[in-house]
């Protein structure tokens, strides 16, 4: 039977039939459709084209191609029928599953309403825990649930109707689940978290996550685009490793009030919503205030040193927006500042202040029963700061970084008053490898408010707080005490000084030796918990170009 080929205008699919009208494209496609073909093909001639019979050659290729393409409908054929097979035994399983019925067993003890963190309190007791699927093995005659509550993990076992159970073959990850079952110690051998597991005597669904595509695991994944992540920090954030730096988060944020307590500092709460600026009017975020011009506040320092007289030492813990352009792994549009002002002090007793909360704060970070082992997993080489640290003035570390070939933003040698930018200031601390009290920088590259030293006028009594892997955590100063002084220095930096009135005040009404600092929260969770930059130690982190979700 002749069967034609033309490889311009035919088919390989249905379409084709193999006739002058409708021939099939190739010569292996057409034999595997008609075994018995005589094959003729179309050629172009000088005169047009023309159908001729297949050249011997190009029928062997032909027969070679036919019999790949016979294995391979075979294989498809094969793969479809053990598909076929396995729906059917899933299908039945699932309706020998739909008639198991899972009801709670009335004559078993009351259970005890815990969170998981106490479960180590109770075992061998009957408890009800309420919580997110966070892991799911559906296994033979079991299931294995990781259920995950906020203050730890638990793995839960169902075993017999309970594991073979519609309702239990349905389930799927970040459901949300009441259980009951009795805690039990595991035996030698076996691990899961805390050492315990749960004998599921019952459950109840409280929310079912979708399956398949709007399945939680579908929607991030290992490896997914940053920005996409940072879209889904709903759901990121249930992840282990950023719940645990945001665990650590809320115990340094009450070891460090526990230090402040400590040390009579007593906390107040500024506005952050201000008509002056701290740090320099090119990172002020503008607003319209009912008409006025108003700015998100850069830091709480000003506000706090009015409270002195009232309050003595105080600190706050607020949030500060800088309008920061730049992309770096160490910079938000927000962030949360922990800023202390004490009164009465030296620089000396200031940077002492500060290096003793850091430690006492990091000690007390470590030694939380939940957060402790958090930083010790997050961070395994993680050494805690020792007192005193490393004190170093600014033109030592100009005289490192030279002698260590270091270039300043020039590209040239670093000299007196140049800013020591983040990548020389991390490799210079990197290398030393301890934390820095980097001291006395020059007056023009720092604010209006600091002190002059009274040995050498041509810098400040100011003090950046350095860390490996970090840098810059916190800054500090000793403040001008002088109102005439205060005022020259708001005329070099061209800032009127009529709004901070208020401020001149706090010099004018019975002034007082004082200084202060700022920390900022995400750099030491940075450096705490290992992380490379501090968009993974803010819940919601606001950078430029993301202010959602
Ligand atoms: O050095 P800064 O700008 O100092 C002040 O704001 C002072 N008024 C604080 C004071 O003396 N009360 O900021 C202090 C700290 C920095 O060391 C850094 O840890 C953090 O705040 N910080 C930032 N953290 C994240 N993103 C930013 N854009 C930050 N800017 C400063």
């Amino acid at each position: 039977m002749e069967v034609f080929v033309n490889e311009k205008i035919g088919a390989d699919d249905a379409g084709a039939v193999g006739t002058k009208e409708k021939p099939f494209k190739t010569p292996a496609y057409a034999l595997f459709k008609v075994p018995e073909a005589k094959l003729i093909v179309a050629k172009e001639t000088e005169q047009g084209e023309e159908y001729v019979d297949i050249s011997p050659s190009a029928l062997k290729k032909a027969k070679k191609g036919a019999e790949s393409l016979k294995k391979k409908e075979e294989k498809a054929r094969k793969q479809a029928e053990e598909a076929a097979a396995k729906d059917a035994e899933e299908n039945a399983k699932m309706l020998e599953a739909m008639k198991i019925t899972i009801v709670e067993d009335k004559s078993l003890p009351p259970a005890k309403k815990i969170k998981i963190m106490s479960i180590g309190k109770h075992i061998e007791e009957r408890v009800k825990v309420q919580g997110w699927i966070h892991r799911l093995r559906l296994q033979k005659g079991l299931a294995f649930i990781v259920l995950r509550d906020g203050t730890g993990y638990v793995q839960c076992v169902l075993s017999g109707d309970l594991a073979n159970a519609y309702q239990t073959l349905s389930l799927t990850i970040e459901s949300t689940l009441s259980i009951y079952g009795t805690i039990r110690k595991l035996p030698e051998g076996k691990s899961a978290p805390g050492g315990v597991e749960l004998a599921v005597d019952y459950y109840e669904v409280v929310g079912l996550a979708p399956s398949g595509k709007e399945s939680f695991t579908n929607k991030i994944q290992e490896g997914t685009d940053p920005s996409i992540l940072m879209d889904q920090r709903h759901l990121t954030l249930r992840g282990e490793t950023l719940s645990a730096v945001m665990k650590v988060r809320a115990a340094l944020l009450a070891a460090i009030r526990r230090v402040y307590i400590e040390e009579s500092v007593t906390e107040v709460t500024p506005p952050c919503m201000v008509q002056t600026q701290v740090e320099g009017g090119s990172t002020l975020f503008k607003m319209d205030y009912y008409g006025e011009e108003a700015f998100l506040t850069q830091s709480s320092q000003l506000y706090l040193e009015t409270c002195l007289p009232a309050l003595g030492d105080v600190y706050c813990i607020q949030e500060s927006f800088r309008a920061e352009k730049s992309h770096t792994r160490r910079h938000l549009s927000e962030y949360t500042h922990i800023e202390a002002e004490l009164a009465f002090v030296t620089f000396d007793d200031l940077l002492s202040h500060i290096e003793r909360v850091i430690t006492k704060t990091v000690q007390y970070v470590l030694e939380d029963p939940t957060a402790g082992p958090l930083v010790k997993q997050l961070n395994p080489g993680f050494v805690a700061p020792q007192l005193p640290f490393k004190r170093m003035q600014y033109i030592e570390a100009l005289d490192w970084l030279n002698e260590n070939g270091i270039p300043n933003e020039d590209g040239e040698k670093f000299k007196f008053g140049d800013d020591i930018a983040e990548a020389a200031e991390r490799k210079m601390t990197d290398t030393i490898g301890v934390p820095i009290l980097l001291t006395r920088f020059p007056v023009e590259i720092k604010s209006f408010y600091m002190k002059k030293c009274v040995d050498d006028p041509r810098v400040t009594e100011s003090v950046d707080v350095l860390m490996p892997t970090v840098g810059e955590i916190t800054g500090g100063s000793m403040r001008i005490e002088d109102t005439q002084e205060l005022l020259e220095g708001f005329k070099r930096e061209g800032i009127d000084a009529k709004s901070y009135y208020w401020f001149v005040d706090q010099r004018i009404y019975g002034t007082c030796p004082h200084g202060g600092y700022g920390l900022g929260t995400e750099r030491i969770l940075a450096w705490l918990c290992n992380r490379f930059t501090v968009r993974d130690c803010s819940l919601y982190p606001r950078f430029t170009g993301r202010c959602k979700p």
